[in-house]
């Protein structure tokens, strides 16, 4: 079901220290930030060469940001989720809730960061991680 991995995000609690890091120690490419005030996100995408997948950095944007309350639980940052790719999102997400797995929020795709409808799973049915799912 699953095809590529989209992306791996990783919330941070000093973006501009996390920035430093993977351009200047680790020497990758980093974009710059965007913020996206509906998900309560700014983002860094760390691009890799020859690598289709990408690492999101995530700093909390405004009150009732998701990654404010996972800061809180881990601040030191983390993994905040893994995003895999499917040919089609809610022929996926029909699927998994047929085996009884949890969708979050109502269940309907909305349109992520990159513009393609996205779906979020309950990480206790996935072994602790939140998982995305992206349609390709
Ligand atoms: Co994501």
């Amino acid at each position: 079901m699953l095809g590529r991995i989209n992306h791996v995000a990783l919330a941070v609690p000093d973006l501009e220290a996390a920035v430093a890091t993977y351009r200047d120690t680790l020497g990758v490419k980093v974009s710059e930030p965007k913020d996206l005030p509906k998900e309560g996100v700014t983002t860094v995408f760390v691009e890799f060469a020859g690598e289709t997948a990408h690492v999101e950095l995530l700093h909390p944007l405004g009150e009732n940001s998701p990654i404010a309350r996972f800061l809180e639980q881990n601040p030191h940052g983390g993994m905040h989720h893994v995003c895999y790719e499917v040919d089609d999102v809610i022929v996926a997400r029909d699927r998994l809730k047929g085996e009884g797995m949890r969708v979050l929020g109502d269940g309907e795709p909305r349109i992520g960061a990159h513009g393609k409808p996205i779906l979020f799973l309950h990480p206790k049915d996935f072994h602790g991680t939140l998982i995305e799912l992206q349609q390709a």
